[in-house]
């Protein structure tokens, strides 16, 4: 069983590409949780395809329907699910190349795993699409989370070898991480943004792809969420940050470069200012021994190059096993950071909340 995680709050999520629908179950939230549900279209319009070139031209219609849980605005502490209707869907385009596994998909894998059974139109159950529902529950913790002053933002690190700067890994402006949810592509340096726009372009017009890098902040956590050893906050971050599809990487705080300080300049040392603990230096993202420490929860994640490229590949046949080569002609985006930035955001919040509730 895969579909469900949550200590406190427990979600399910289920659903195809070319299905009926895909959708969430929340279990586990509060009664009386006041929920904006323009907030959640604005947070579903910022994974959205199609809104610009960089991304896949496929119309996937986002709007998302509450099946339950909700009454007169606000949750009433039952399962609350939502489900996102598929339409436009080109089933077409992955009937030709049925048996034909896609290189870096979850095609071969998908097909042992579960006999051949799986629904292959647009990748089932591992397609990008899935997404939808996790920005949608990440949508009502975030309302949670910001009632209590915590504010997750995230901007584009890199894109292939082109990088913005870094987040200050210690002050962390709420006002700038707060705009950098309503721009397209989210980058500090906006010379290093179009540089990166354009190596999109590129890949695209080569008929290939391009990965990324999100750094991903969470600012005015209070210090002492999380648990040591299994349930460590960076444990439970890890597990829901490589359920999206596509992530191949995770650091925190300073990351793998920790290791090139020595420890009198990695250790983040204490002070007391007006009552309030607070540390000169945020090497360790703000979780020590799996618990935050109130310094900003940071982190960097990293996305793979776009499985479905145009360009010739070498693949096998699981039908008749023999070797042969595929071209893929459905519409696929030429890069998923920007896609993938709220889903980021949306299960980070979803991390935070089952451990503060
Ligand atoms: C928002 C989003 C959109 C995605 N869109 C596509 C896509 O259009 N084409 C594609 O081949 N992969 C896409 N993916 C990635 C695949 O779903 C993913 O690489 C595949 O399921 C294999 O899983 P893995 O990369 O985690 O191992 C997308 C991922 C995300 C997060």
């Amino acid at each position: 069983m895969s579909g469900t995680w949550g200590r406190n709050i427990k979600f399910s999520i289920f659903g195809e590409s070319h299905g009926k629908a895909v959708g969430i179950t929340i279990d586990g939230l509060k009664p009386g949780i006041e929920v904006d549900l323009d907030y959640i279209k604005r947070e579903m319009v910022r994974r959205a395809p199609g809104k610009s070139e960089l991304s896949t031209q496929r119309q996937e219609d986002d709007s998302f329907e509450i099946l339950s849980g909700l009454f007169m605005g606000k949750t009433t502490g039952t399962p609350l699910c939502a489900i996102i209707r598929n339409s436009g869907q080109h089933s077409k385009d992955y009937e030709k190349t049925k048996s034909l596994i896609r290189p870096s998909h979850a095609d071969y894998t998908g097909s042992v795993k579960y006999m051949g059974f799986n629904d292959y139109r647009g990748g089932g159950h591992f397609s990008g699409r899935l997404t939808a529902p996790l920005v949608f529950a990440g949508a009502v913790c975030r309302q949670v989370l910001e009632k209590r002053g915590i504010i997750i933002g995230s901007h584009v690190r890199s894109i292939g070898r082109i990088e913005d700067r870094g987040f200050s890994l210690k002050d962390i402006d709420q006002d700038k991480l707060q705009s950098l949810r309503s721009e397209g592509f989210p980058v500090l340096d906006a010379e290093a943004g179009e540089a990166m726009q354009k190596a999109i372009l590129d890949a695209r017009a080569e008929q290939d792809s391009v990965g990324g890098v999100i750094e991903t902040a969470a600012i005015n956590l209070p210090a002492g969420i999380g648990d040591p050893f299994f349930d460590s906050l960076e444990s439970t971050l890890a597990h829901l940050l490589f359920s999206v599809p596509g992530i191949k990487g995770l650091e925190f705080g300073a990351g793998f470069d920790i290791t090139r300080l020595r420890g009198s300049e990695a250790n983040d040392e204490y002070y007391v200012d007006d009552g309030k603990v607070s540390a000169y230096s945020n090497n360790n993202g703000g979780i020590i021994g799996g618990i935050t420490n109130g310094m900003p929860l940071l982190f960097r994640v990293a996305v793979k190059p776009t499985p479905s490229i145009g360009r010739t590949q070498r693949t096998i046949n699981i039908e008749n096993m023999n070797n042969e080569t595929i071209e893929i002609s459905g519409r696929h985006d030429p890069c998923i950071v920007t896609r993938a930035v709220p889903v980021i955001e949306a299960v980070t919040a979803m991390a935070l909340l089952d451990n503060i509730e």
